[in-house]
């Protein structure tokens, strides 16, 4: 049985996930490339209104491709912020990058476009903006930036299928945008990703990249008869069997994101009294967001407040859990930062949050009790 009564996340399932792993299996096609492959890039490309979207294995994979393709020399700098998952910097580490991390937002936990200028040097090649928790970034200063400087945007949109920036879907921005369908994610296959390559050049060295630096995929077209060994590469692509999961989770996208937003909008207006009497702080946006509904987080006053929050709902069997221990003070991370640049708000937000428990099939039930716990432990 799970410790937990109300666990952190579970996986949803919204139907059809048996069903089309048992046409996969039957088919006896279950590798990359295959046609369950083929029909959630389909779907995926329409919700985001791009044509080149390519499903990987993961976002970390994803990110990798990205890395690969900036063809970045020794030394180069890429500028992310502290307050993330390993994978943002990692992916661009391994191709031996510099990573530079920048502060974020107080209020949006987004990284602050106001500080980038000051980190631009002659070896900076790209800006890795992440849209936390799926609230968009302030994407007009930051393109407006990387145009005037001449780098590549490359969006970390692990959180944010779904969430929008003036109407624009999130992760089409950059001439990359990658996604997430980690166990935790709105939509989900175990693990899995897929990228958006929004500038065509870089489309089919990317599909090459996927598949361990072969031409396979334009074999699978069926515009060669065989296919070899083109460029590097690695394992990148999502087998059809975990495809076949996702694309039941993708054809109920729309009921997903649903239920999200009226357990989003549940806590968030539940909880406003406990805000103004000035115990927490709700997560917040910018005018121009709509979000994907990923998580939902509270920020307490100090770090002991919030370890004491989080132990007595633990206590009554509810998982509540913090993120991201900042990258810049990891034991890898520290290797690549300067400790006299403070990130102060990366910090001091790291040692406040807490992530309530926040999945789609959470139950008003469920989400009452978790509720009630928080004002029990503030009267
Ligand atoms: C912001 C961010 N980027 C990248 C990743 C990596 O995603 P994946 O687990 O699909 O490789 C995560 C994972 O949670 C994430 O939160």
């Amino acid at each position: 049985m799970h410790p937990f009564k109300i666990p952190f996340s579970r996986p949803y399932l919204s139907g059809n996930e048996y069903r089309y792993i048992e046409a996969a299996v039957q088919s006896g096609r279950i590798s990359g490339g295959g046609p369950f492959g083929k029909r959630c890039e389909m779907l995926l490309s329409k919700l985001i209104g791009s044509s080149d979207v390519l499903l990987t294995s993961s976002c970390t994979s994803a990110l990798e491709i990205a890395a690969f393709l900036l063809d970045a020399l020794p030394g180069d700098e890429v500028i992310l912020p502290s307050f993330t998952y390993v994978s943002t910097a990692n992916a661009f580490v391994i191709r031996g990058m510099k990573p530079v991390f920048i502060d974020i937002h107080p209020d949006t936990l987004n990284l602050d476009e106001r500080l980038l200028e000051s980190l631009i040097t002659s070896k900076t090649r790209a800006i890795v903006p992440v849209h936390y928790a799926g609230v968009a970034c302030q994407m007009d200063e930051i393109g407006q930036i990387s145009s005037k400087y001449k780098l590549t945007l490359i969006e970390d949109a692990a959180h944010a299928l779904g969430g929008t920036f003036s109407g624009r879907p999130l992760g089409t921005f950059g001439a990359i945008g990658v996604y997430s369908f980690h166990e935790t994610k709105n939509l989900s296959c175990g693990e899995g990703g897929a990228m958006v390559i929004n500038e065509a050049r870089l489309l089919e060295r990317a599909e090459i990249l996927r598949e361990k630096g072969t031409n396979r995929t334009q074999f699978i077209q069926g515009l060669m008869h065989q296919y070899t060994w083109m460029d590097y590469g690695s394992s990148y692509a999502l087998s059809d069997l975990q495809a076949a999961y996702l694309l039941a989770q993708l054809e109920s996208f729309e009921e997903i994101q649903r239920k999200r937003a009226q357990i989003w909008n549940d806590y968030y207006q539940e909880l406003r009294f406990l805000e103004q009497a000035g115990h927490l702080t709700l997560p917040k946006s910018i005018p121009q967001a709509f979000s994907s509904y990923h998580l939902f987080y509270v920020l307490l006053p100090n770090k002991e407040e919030r370890d004491s929050l989080m132990h007595w709902l633990q206590s009554h069997g509810i998982l509540a859990v913090f993120h991201y221990i900042p990258l810049h003070n990891s034991p890898m991370g520290s290797r690549y930062h300067d400790s006299i640049r403070d990130l102060p708000v990366t910090r001091s937000v790291s040692e406040r949050i807490l992530r309530l428990p926040f999945y789609t099939g959470l139950s008003r039930r469920d989400q009452s009790e978790v509720i009630e716990r928080l004002y029990e432990y503030f009267q």
